[in-house]
Order: structure tokens, then sequence, then C-alpha cells
């Protein structure tokens, strides 16, 4: 296997080959090891500069991205759009090129925007990390996704997962849907048919309107937030009818004949997708999720910071 990644940033998982993915797993089960040691610091990017750029709220990816980095002794610094410059006008190249000047190595960002990664690794010399842009892609989200689909069943490949709910607004669930398609795994996407975008079955994906029968048929349900501040009209008629027909319940998961493993990006809108005792239960990976992310994108920057000539 190739000990480099085919990419010079990670923009999206559509770009990544089955290869790349393998890689950072690969490099992630080594840095899993180290985070879970006493000392959970490697020297491995000592001299490089990081700048973790978020033009939108994040807990989750902010964090992780920023112990991946000092626990692989990387230099960092946060730069968040609500106190910046960007408030006086100033334009995203602009931006990203005056901190590029203080002698930074790579820059990590989320934007609003679809396309702004990509948009900004065409426009400035720096290594670019997608942390999420808009509806579009969240890759190291679904790396760390189905890595945490690895760890918990084997593998992934000839796994069925479905991802249930707002498909429309989730970069998490298009992200999703190319790295278990990457890997060999069958998806299906379950929810209203309002919140399905139109072209989801060109993309291989099949359409399952019952939570139910999603459920009988799947190894893993990945629960996705109701992403209200995404929704400009409404898709369901109240949230209490969509928890109604789509919430993942501890009912149904007893009424299957067989164990399936349940997955949550976060934030959690604890009642409406998933019900407080399913998100804490024994089915439940979301913590996993959450701690693997930290190897993960520790795996990312590594690899992509080997790449950087010094
Ligand atoms: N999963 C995820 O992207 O969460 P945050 O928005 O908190 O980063």
């Amino acid at each position: 296997m190739s000990k480099q990644l085919s990419v010079n940033h990670l923009l999206g998982i559509k770009g990544l080959t089955r290869e790349d993915i393998e890689l950072i797993f690969n490099t992630a089960d080594n840095f899993k090891d180290v985070i879970n040691r006493p000392i959970k610091k490697v020297p491995s990017l000592r001299d490089i500069t990081i700048a973790n750029l978020f033009f939108e709220n994040s807990t989750r990816t902010k964090l992780s991205f920023e112990l991946a980095e000092k626990r692989l002794s990387a230099d960092v610094v946060n730069f968040s759009a609500a106190s910046s410059s960007v408030k006086k006008g100033e334009t995203l190249v602009d931006t990203v090129n005056n901190i590029l000047a203080m002698k930074v190595d790579m820059v990590v960002m989320r934007h609003p925007n679809p396309g702004a990664a990509v948009y900004l690794s065409k426009n400035v010399d720096s290594r670019i990390v997608n942390a999420g842009d808009g509806a579009h892609e969240h890759p190291t989200q679904a790396l760390l996704d189905s890595f945490s689909i690895r760890e918990k069943l084997g593998s992934v490949e000839g796994k069925k997962v479905v991802i249930v709910g707002d498909v429309l607004h989730s970069r998490v669930a298009l992200s999703n849907i190319f790295a278990l398609q990457k890997q060999g795994a069958e998806v299906k996407v379950c929810g209203p048919t309002t919140l399905i975008p139109k072209y989801i079955e060109s993309l291989g994906v099949k359409v399952e309107t019952d939570l139910r029968k999603a459920l009988v048929w799947c190894d893993v349900a990945n629960m996705l937030r109701i992403q209200l501040e995404r929704q400009d009209i409404k898709y369901f008629p109240s949230l209490r009818e969509y928890t109604m027909q789509y919430g993942l319940t501890t009912e149904i998961l007893n009424s299957l004949d067989k164990e399936i493993v349940v997955m949550h990006p976060g934030p959690i809108n604890r009642g409406v997708e998933i019900t407080t005792d399913v998100a804490d239960s024994d089915h439940s990976i979301i913590l996993n999720q959450v701690e693997n992310g930290v190897a993960v994108r520790m795996a990312v920057l590594y690899l992509l910071a080997s790449k950087i000539e010094r």
C-alpha cells in the first residue's frame, strides 16, 4: 500500500481513493494507541503551524482538530469569524493570505458556503483541510464514522448502513455515502421525501421512507440531526410528527430480531431524532465516534503535513 495520500488537501471524500482511506485508518490506529497512553503526545508536527478557521459554529470538530494538532506537537492558532476583520468586509482569500504571511503551513476551515474549501485550495498556497462546507462535505466526520464502524464490526466492507433524517441539508450524509461506498458498504437513506435530495438515487443509494423497514435491513443506523437553522421552509408538519415517524426509540430497537449499531454525528436533538435512552444505550457508539475523531484527524494532518516540502 502507498505510504502517501493521493491528494495534497482534504477537500472531500469524493476525491479520495479506497487506499487513501485505508492509509488514514492504519495511521489512525497508531495515533489511537498514542492518545490512550499517559503521555498523549508525539513530536511528529513539531515545526508545523496550523490555523483553524471557523466561520460557522462547532464544538466537536473544532476541539477535535485542536487536540489532534496539539497531540502532534504542532503550533496552533485559532480564528473565529465573529471576532475577525471579516466583519469589516475582508475577503476569504485576503484573510487567509494574511494568516499564511505569518508562516502558517496548513489551514483547517469550516465555512457555511458549499465549495469554500475547494475555492480556497485553488487561490492560496497552503494545505487545506475541509472541516465542513455548508451542505456539501464533512470529510473528517465521514472518516471517523467509518473508522468507528470498522472498530465495532471489524470492517466496513459488506455492511448495510442506513442514514436517517435530514439528508437534504447534511454534509455528513454526502461524505458518509462516498466513504461507505468506496469501502464496499451498501447505503440507504431514510426520511420524509421532502428531506431526501432528488439526485440521491443517482449516487447508487436506495431510499426507504419507513424507518422500521430501514432498521430491519441495516447493520448500522446513522441518525442525523434535524438542521432547523438551514431550513428556510417547513419540510414536515411539526417536530412532534417527525419524531413519531422517524425518531429512534428503545421500543423500535427492541422490536427488531437483531442488534444494530446506532451512530449520530452530533450535536444531538435528544427526544427528536433519537431518545435519550437510545443515545446512552449499549447500541450507541456516539462517544466512540467523538474519541476516534481525534485519532483520525491526527492521521489526516500527519499524512498531509508529510507532503509539505521543507
Ligand atoms: N459533528 C460535528 O460536526 O459537530 P460540530 O458541529 O460540533 O463540530
